[in-house]
Parts: structure tokens; sequence; C-alpha cells
């Protein structure tokens, strides 16, 4: 027993506690590895937001018991996250071989169970300095939602809100400064209802922004209903937190608003948009959406539409409802057919991919700057990264290094990905 290989679906929030679970199993010596194959311990970290992210997850876990079955050495499987907090020891049962079934909501603490599941590797504890992850990091601030969303399992997979400390929070991020990180990404369901005593969110990022060798902050999500102008003020005074405001709408419709429980209608929604764009007229605003909630009426899509084409929206998450088993809305029948769905959807996605695609050429010309976070797979004179906003980037040249900040100039776009020479 001494590697682990580890296979992470759903949102960057899984992607914290992968990250998480990785340093514990360093820090007891253990060592990443980049195949299945090779490692004598599997994880798969899983996601219930959609049955397509289960089914997914499911397949994954069958192909990993079966390679277990198959191996000479011995190898153990375990299934960690949102859905193995929903199903529980079921899944054991459903596919033969898990060794050990871990709910997100216990991922918290997993430093105080994980010595109870595996022995230390070598018998000693590896210094935290040799566990060292990229330039760009996700720091969650606050953990499990309260909000009820009704199409949503999320609060039922990741249970209470609570925040953490910002004494925490500041710590963990000095530490991994130290470690190399240059931007982090502060992550909740929702970061608005971020609270400790009279600290919210605004406070928390002036605080941060103070420390030393963290060049970017970025966080989300944004809950609309709980987006504050003090929050925007802040961020259009800084030049560390990046102008990018992740605002997911979900539905155009009041009514179907009102029916997701959402807690904004239309109008205020787009009086936030409005209030973003007076403070911040270059920021990318992005957003989550679905199509065919139960009972969406035609002209309740068009809405949606109406509304994408008015915000213009850098980008967009687009899904088709996925009814999940013990929400509010699963209980109401399903009125509109799958293939509907898909109609509705890609008609949403041609609108969106044409807006994109626009946004980003209009960035040809113009200077920004970028973090690089890695290099593209075999290029060795092309790096990947973020401008400072959302956007994806591609930058080429010599002397350059994950957790640079360069000033660039875009020469060109594909569409989804700014394509940027260094300036000087
Ligand atoms: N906390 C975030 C998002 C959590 S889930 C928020 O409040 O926006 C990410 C996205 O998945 C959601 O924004 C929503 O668009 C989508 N989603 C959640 N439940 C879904 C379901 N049952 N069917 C389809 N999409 C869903
Ligand atoms: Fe789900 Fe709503 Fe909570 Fe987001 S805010 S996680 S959509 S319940
Ligand atoms: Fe995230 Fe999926 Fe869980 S979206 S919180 S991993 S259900």
């Amino acid at each position: 027993m001494g590697s682990f290989y580890f296979e992470t679906f759903g949102c960057q929030m899984n992607v914290a506690d992968s990250d998480s679970v990785s340093l514990a199993l360093m820090h007891r010596g253990y060592t990443r590895c980049e195949t299945a194959q090779e490692a004598d311990l599997l994880i798969v970290n899983t996601c219930s937001v959609r049955e397509h992210a289960e089914v997914r997850a499911k397949m994954r876990l069958s192909q990993f018991a079966a390679l277990k079955r198959s191996s000479q050495s011995p190898k153990k499987l375990w299934v960690i996250g949102c859905m193995a907090e929903r199903a529980g020891d079921s899944l054991r049962k459903e596919i033969r071989g898990i060794d050990a079934v871990i709910g997100a909501t216990r991922l918290e603490f997993i430093d105080q169970f994980i010595d109870g599941l595996l022995p230390i590797s070598g018998g000693e504890k590896v210094p935290a300095a040799l566990a060292q992850s990229g330039p760009s990091i996700f720091v969650p601030i606050t953990r499990g939602c309260d909000n009820f969303c009704t199409y949503c399992i999320v609060p039922y997979v990741r249970g209470r809100e609570h925040s953490i400390p910002a004494a925490d929070i500041e710590t963990q991020v000095r530490q991994r400064v130290e470690l190399g990180a240059r931007e982090i990404t502060l992550l909740g369901q929702n970061v608005n209802s971020y609270r400790e005593n009279d600290l919210g969110l605004p406070a928390l990022l002036r605080r941060l922004e103070k420390i030393d060798g963290l060049l970017r902050i970025r966080f989300t999500t944004s809950h609309p209903k709980d987006c504050s102008l003090e929050l925007l003020d802040t961020m259009a005074a800084s030049n560390r937190i990046v102008h990018h405001m992740h605002v997911p709408v979900q539905a155009g419709s009041d009514r179907v608003l009102d029916a997701m429980n959402r807690g904004y209608t239309k109008t205020t929604y787009l009086k936030l948009i409005d209030a973003i764009k007076t403070r911040m007229p270059h920021a990318d605003i992005t957003t989550d959406v679905m199509v065919g909630f139960p009972s969406e009426t035609e002209s309740e899509f068009k809405e949606t539409l109406d509304l994408f084409t008015q915000v213009q929206y850098t980008q967009a998450f687009m899904f088709a409802y996925s009814p999940r088993e013990g929400t509010v809305a699963a209980q109401h029948k399903e009125s509109i057919s799958e293939e509907e769905k898909k109609t509705r959807l890609a008609e949403l996605i041609d609108i969106q991919t044409a807006i994109t695609k626009r946004k980003y050429q209009e960035m040809v010309g113009q200077n920004t700057r970028v973090l690089i976070t890695c290099q593209q797979d075999g290029r060795d004179r092309l790096w990947m990264g973020q401008n400072s906003g959302s956007k994806k980037t591609l930058c080429s040249g010599e002397n350059i290094a994950p957790g640079d900040l360069l000033d660039v100039k875009v020469v060109r776009s594909t569409g989804m990905t700014l394509m940027c020479e260094r300036i000087s």
C-alpha cells in the first residue's frame, strides 16, 4: 500500500475535497500516480446533481472493481463525495468490491478518521511541504447549503450550511501561498451568505487581499438573492479580486423562479446585472441555467432566451432538468419530454455560443493580464492560463512558468480560448 489514484466528478467543491484527501494521503506517505493500473488505492469522488453524473460515476466504479479483481497485486477501492452520501452502503451491494464509502459531509474532517482506514505508509508522516499542488487552488469558505432550491439535491448530500472561521481560512491560504499558490478561488454553494459574527464576504476578501504573494482572488458561487452592493464595490476597488461574477439565473420567468424557490425575480436579477456592469464595465458575467423544469411552458422558456440576449453572458453552463429523488420538484409530474428538453437546450446553447464567441472575439487586439497555470499537454512553448476575468488563455513564449502573472496581447480567438503573446 503506497500509491493512490483519484477520479473526480462534479463541481469545484469536489475538486477541493479531492485535493484535501490527496494532501492527507501524501502527508501519510502515499504518492499520487497517473494511472489506475499502477495504484494501490483507487478513489472516485462522486456527484449527484444530475442523473447523468451518477451514471458516469457508477460506470467508473464498476470498471475499477473489475480492475481490482483482475489485478495481480491487492488494491482497495473507495467511493467518496455526494453520491456516497446519498446512496451510502447500498453502493457496496450494487457494485461488489468497494472497500469504503465516505459521504461528502464527512470529508471536512477527513484528517480525523483517515488513520483508522489506512496505515501510515512507511510508518512515518511526511512534511506538508512535499505535498504541493499547482499555482491555483480552491479554498472552501462555506460548506453545505440551506437554500433548498426545489430541484436541487445539494442541501441533502452536503448538509446544513456553515461558514469556516476567517482565521482558519487565512491560515490555510498563508500556508498554501508559502507552498507556491498564487491564486485562490473561494468556494461555497452560496459564498454571499458567508458570515462569521459581523464579518461577511466583502470583509473576508479585504482581509485575504493583504496576504503577501497572493496575486489573485476569485470566488464562486454567488447567489443572486444575497449579492450585496458592498461586494461589488469591494471588487471594483481591488486589483487582486478578479472582475468575474458567476451569478446563476436558472430561469428567465418569474413563475418558474418562484417554483424553483430561488428568492428573486427577473427584475431584481436584472438590477443586479446592471449594478455589476455599472461598477465593472469589463467584468465577465457567467451563469448556470436549466431548461425543462416541470411545467415550464414554451413561452416561459422564451423568457430565458430573451434574458440571455439581454444580459450577454461571457459564458453559461446550461443543463436539462433532471429529477432528483427526495426533492420537492421531483414530486411534480414531468410535463416536458426528454426530446423537448433537448430541443430547448440546443436552442439556448446556439444563442449563447454565438455570444461567447463574440465576447472572446472582442478581446482580439487588446491587452490583458493572465495567470499561468500549467503547460499545454505536450507543447513546450504553450502555456494555459486565465485572464483577469473568466476567459481561458493560451500564451506562447520563452521563460514562462506556472504562477507567472503576465501582461499579454490577445492576437487571436478560437471562440473559447484567447491566443496571447507576452508583451515585453
Ligand atoms: N450552488 C450553486 C450551484 C450548485 S449545482 C447555485 O446555487 O447556483 C450547479 C448547477 O447545476 C446549478 O446552478 C443548476 O443550474 C444545475 N442543477 C442543479 N440541480 C439540477 C437538476 N436537478 N437538474 C438539472 N440541473 C441542475
Ligand atoms: Fe442547490 Fe440552490 Fe443550494 Fe445552489 S443554492 S446548491 S442550486 S439548493
Ligand atoms: Fe457539487 Fe455535485 Fe455535490 S455539483 S456539491 S459534487 S452533488
